[in-house]
Parts: structure tokens; C-alpha cells; sequence
């Protein structure tokens, strides 16, 4: 199979990230060739840097208001885009370039608990007071809209009755980098759609 170049978009910790350069390191047709960010702060650049991966940093205006990052992803021959904790939405120029090339993970079971402002802890407090009994992963395709693109995969976890959203948030993290990266993996090899 070509080679599958891909960038991964972090906006915060990049624990998922550092899922991703572990589990591609030497894969024989998936390399991750650049981590960007909206966060010049975000601890998931330091992760990249550590692995010699490239960065770009992009800020509102360029990102939404140029193709800057497109041009970026286009010279580096950036084949799909992997969002790990990326807070801000896909713009038009990027969406349509990379349709059906763009996944985001997603720590609940949607299409509950996703749109605009649902991320991170604020999803899982809102699980937790709704008094749901499981809760869990959703790994979907990417559109202009926030997390409404079709749904490839999701995994369950329990939520328990002590649970606070920092417990559920370590349940669901495990449950994402088991089977994140491999899901991925599966996508661009179409074993799955
Ligand atoms: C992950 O749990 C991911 O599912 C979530 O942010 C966390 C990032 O953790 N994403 C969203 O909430 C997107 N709406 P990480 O930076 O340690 O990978």
C-alpha cells in the first residue's frame, strides 16, 4: 500500500496523540508526519517535539480566514487528518479538500452529548448528571458541523455510581487508545468504512 501521511490536530494534554506515535512508529504504510494546534500552550506539541514529529501552530484568523493550514497540509503531503482533543471546528477550504479523510473521537456515545461546547469534562459531568449508566467512545468522520459526521465506530464503558468526571474521563481515555489508532488503522486500509 502508498504511503498514508497523516497530521493530527491537538488542542490540549495529547495524550491520544502520543497513542498515535506510538502505535504508527514503523508502521509500514501509516507515518505521522505533522501535529498542529490552535494552542500555542498545548502540552500535545511538546509530545511531537520529543519525537522529532514537526509542529505548526495556527491562530483564529489564519484558520478561518486564509488557507494557510490547508497550504501547509497540501505541501506536506498530508493524505488524512486525525483530531485528538481539537477544539475547533474544520473550516470549509479543509473539509472539503479532506472529505471523508478527517475523523475525530468523541468521549460519549453519540449523538448524545455532542455539538458545539460539549468537550472533554463538560461531557462528562453532563453524563454524570443526567444519571446515565454507560456512557463511552464515538470515533466519526468529520464535517462542518460539530460532531455530526457518520459514526465508524463507538465502544461502551459503565458509568459507576461514584464516578466523578475526572474517574469517567480515565475509563474513557483507556477505551480511546485502545481502539482509536487500530480503528483508524482499519479506515485507511478499508477494512472498515
Ligand atoms: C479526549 O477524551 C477526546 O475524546 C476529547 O478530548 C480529550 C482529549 O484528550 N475530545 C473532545 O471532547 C472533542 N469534542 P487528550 O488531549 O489527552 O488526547
Amino acid at each position: 500500500m502508498a504511503e498514508n501521511r497523516l497530521a493530527i490536530f491537538a488542542s490540549g494534554s495529547g495524550t491520544n496523540a502520543e497513542e498515535f506515535f506510538r502505535y504508527f512508529n514503523h508502521h509500514p504504510f501509516i507515518k505521522i508526519v505533522a501535529l498542529l494546534s490552535n494552542n500555542p500552550d498545548a502540552f500535545a506539541l511538546k509530545r511531537a517535539d520529543n519525537q522529532g514529529i514537526p509542529i505548526n501552530v495556527f491562530s483564529k484568523n489564519s484558520f478561518y480566514k486564509s488557507d494557510e493550514t490547508l497550504t501547509y497540509l497540501q505541501s506536506n503531503l498530508i493524505s488524512h487528518i486525525v483530531l485528538a482533543g481539537f477544539m475547533w471546528l474544520i473550516p470549509e477550504n479543509i473539509v472539503n479538500e479532506y472529505k471523508s479523510r478527517i475523523y475525530n473521537i468523541h468521549p460519549a456515545l453519540l449523538p448524545k452529548y455532542g455539538g458545539k461546547g460539549m468537550y472533554g469534562d463538560r461531557v462528562h459531568r453532563a453524563v454524570i448528571e443526567n444519571g446515565e449508566a454507560e456512557s463511552g467512545i464515538s470515533i466519526h468522520y468529520v464535517n462542518n458541523k460539530f460532531d455530526e459526521g457518520k459514526i465508524i465506530f463507538q465502544a461502551k464503558c459503565p458509568v459507576l455510581l461514584d464516578d466523578t468526571p475526572d474517574s469517567l474521563a480515565g475509563r474513557i481515555h483507556q477505551l480511546e487508545y485502545a481502539h482509536y489508532p487500530r480503528v483508524i488503522e482499519e479506515v485507511i486500509s478499508g477494512k472498515i468504512q
